[in-house]
């Protein structure tokens, strides 16, 4: 039997819903509670330190905004797909965490009178998107950290890959894990665990995700019984830089920036007149592909066609103020100054909407596990969620996850027994059957056709045609993955078994998305079929759930919360 590691609380991820789900509930337990953070990566390498442009909350009541109009734009922004009391949850949290964050020291930009900065972003009727410069992930995350160290209960398991989430009679008993320095295969046993390990976008090759993030929080759950929710709506953001995919933050726009197609002109006033380029993110997107579509855009050599996001107007103290991360990545990775030129941008793979399946407060289906951040379908953004909307989310469902799972161990009396014989089935699935591994399939060459495929087949515009043409590549993929070949077997930091267990985990995932996407036959928020061009409330105002089962995932659908506000044409 592997060594087996006992916690009360565990949390898979050590981004900002991770951080903020433990600190809460060290909070709550007054620090008695013995938690572990495991996470793949080194801590503050989580993706999290590459969110950019800001974190949304109403400060300012007395100037014209409200928690009500944050709502309404959230829900109007999820083309009316988001669970209405989540949201309502949601916008009356988030003040308090922007000041929580400010009492734990976070440098949030200011305006002259020194309070807290605020700048606009797409589809919020107020400028609320809270900001640090273009930092504000890293700046979160490190404020995170830092309070965190004041709890000398929670053990850091860095590099430490989790392979699979143990369940027992519907009841959490643990997690299987290889600690990456070593190769040695582990259990780490508890009474609750929070999944916080992220979204899926690196199904794409275009994204602006890191390489590390790869769904493998929602592979395992949706493994281990807990079905994933409305993952047919992946978001595109509107201005991914050519050809590397980096982000640039919609902060450029809410600063101000125009988008210009290869002509010069400022074309978002024929989509969106009132809103121009701060509208919702599916709809700036598919005005860009328009755009390129009729030939307005940039052609590339290698098809990532562009438009341009223009910032020259700005000057250069707003940009070197407001947006000095835009500046060196565009140096340092295109040789522009934006000052100077407009900077080549198109739709790029950005955010999964839809995620594992959770209550309002963070609880999945199986006793013990709970899901926050980007990883959870808590049901906040519907089918298109607002720029700024994410690191709140994480904030939130950090800490009512945190608070909740904390309040659940100290019911629980002990941990789950840990079941050995699937113990022994995981260690066997890893080192004797995949480690083993010599096929005539190349690992990458999988991944490779993987992207493209979802690139091509799974884009901003989809067809049914060209869906089922992707689920069919998927499935071959599937089968080929069967008969890759692991060619280090060695174990001390084996990179090349990390991303065989990886592209696993994206394969299911990617056939969970296309299925989804292909059945869903309307057209609402980031997933727009050609074929069916409109909103379908009558068949389809309803949230997909995607359940394993070994032949693929089966599919059932549950009802929209609807509380205030009843689904009309979104026009901006
Ligand atoms: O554009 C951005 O800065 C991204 C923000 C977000 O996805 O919320």
């Amino acid at each position: 039997m592997a060594d087996v590691f006992t916690h009360d609380l565990i949390i898979f991820g050590a981004g900002l819903a991770g951080l903020r789900a433990a600190i809460e509930a060290s909070r709550v337990a007054q620090g008695k509670l013995d938690i572990a953070v495991i996470s793949k990566n080194q801590l503050m390498r989580a993706h999290s330190v590459a969110a950019e442009g800001g974190t949304a909350a109403v400060l300012r009541p007395e100037d014209g905004d409200s928690i009500d109009l944050h709502a309404w734009d959230t829900v109007k922004g999820s083309d009316f797909l988001a669970d209405q009391d989540v949201v309502e949850l949601f916008v009356r949290t988030m003040p308090s965490e922007i000041l929580q964050l400010d009492h734990w020291g976070i440098p949030w930009t200011r305006r002259e009178d020194g309070r807290i900065a605020q700048r606009p972003f797409g589809g919020h009727s107020y400028p609320r998107a809270v900001l640090a410069q273009d930092k504000t992930g890293f700046f979160e995350m490190q404020t995170l950290y830092d309070t965190l160290l004041k709890y000398s209960n929670v053990k850091h398991y860095n590099e430490h890959f989790v392979t699979s989430i143990l369940v027992e009679n519907n009841t959490f008993c643990g997690l299987t894990f290889i600690d990456m320095t070593t190769g040695e295969f582990k259990v780490i046993r508890g009474k609750a665990l929070i999944i916080a390990s992220g979204g899926a976008g690196t199904l794409f090759g275009f994204t602006t995700y890191s390489q590390t993030v790869t769904g493998d929080g929602m592979a395992l759950a949706y493994r281990a019984g807990i079905p994933l929710e409305d993952i047919e709506f992946l978001q595109f953001h509107p201005t991914g830089l050519v050809p590397s995919g980096i982000l640039i933050t919609e902060a450029c726009r809410g600063e101000g920036g125009y988008l210009i197609n290869r002509n010069g002109d400022r074309f978002m006033g024929k989509y969106a007149p009132s809103k121009l380029e701060l509208a919702p993110r599916d709809l700036i997107s598919r005005s860009e592909m328009i755009e390129i579509e009729e030939g307005r855009g940039v052609k590339e050599p290698n098809g990532l066609d562009y438009i341009y996001l223009d910032l020259r107007h700005l000057g250069a103290k707003t940009i070197n103020e407001h947006l000095p991360l835009i500046r060196e990545v565009c140096i340092e990775f295109n040789d522009i100054d934006p000052i100077k030129e407009p900077i080549p941008c198109r739709p790029v793979a950005h955010y999964s909407m839809g995620g594992i399946e959770t209550d309002i407060k963070g609880a999945t289906r199986i006793k013990g596990v709970y899901a926050a951040g980007e990883a959870a379908c808590v049901s906040l953004h519907g089918a298109n969620r607002l720029g700024s909307n994410s690191t709140a989310e994480c904030l939130v469902w950090g800490k009512i996850s945190g608070a909740e799972a904390g309040r659940y161990c100290n019911e629980i009396k002990k941990a789950a027994p840990v079941p050995e014989a699937r113990v022994h089935a995981e260690h066997k699935r890893i080192f004797e059957d995949l480690l083993s591994q010599n096929g005539s399939e190349d690992l990458y060459e999988i991944r490779r056709e993987l992207r493209k495929c979802m690139d091509t087949h799974v884009g901003v515009f989809r067809t049914g045609q060209e869906l089922s043409q992707g689920l069919q590549i998927i499935r071959s993929l599937r089968k080929r993955y069967a008969n890759i070949r692991i060619d280090d077997k060695s174990l001390i930091y084996n990179t090349n078994l990390y991303h065989a267990l990886e592209i696993g985990n994206l394969l299911d995932l990617a056939e969970v998305m296309v299925t989804g996407a292909n059945m869903r036959t309307e057209s609402r928020g980031g997933h727009a079929r050609r074929d069916f061009p409109h909103r379908d409330d009558v068949n389809w105002l309803k949230h997909t759930l995607a359940f394993f089962t070994e032949q693929g995932p089966k599919l059932d659908y549950k009802p929209v919360t609807i509380t205030s506000w009843e689904p009309e044409e979104r026009k901006y």
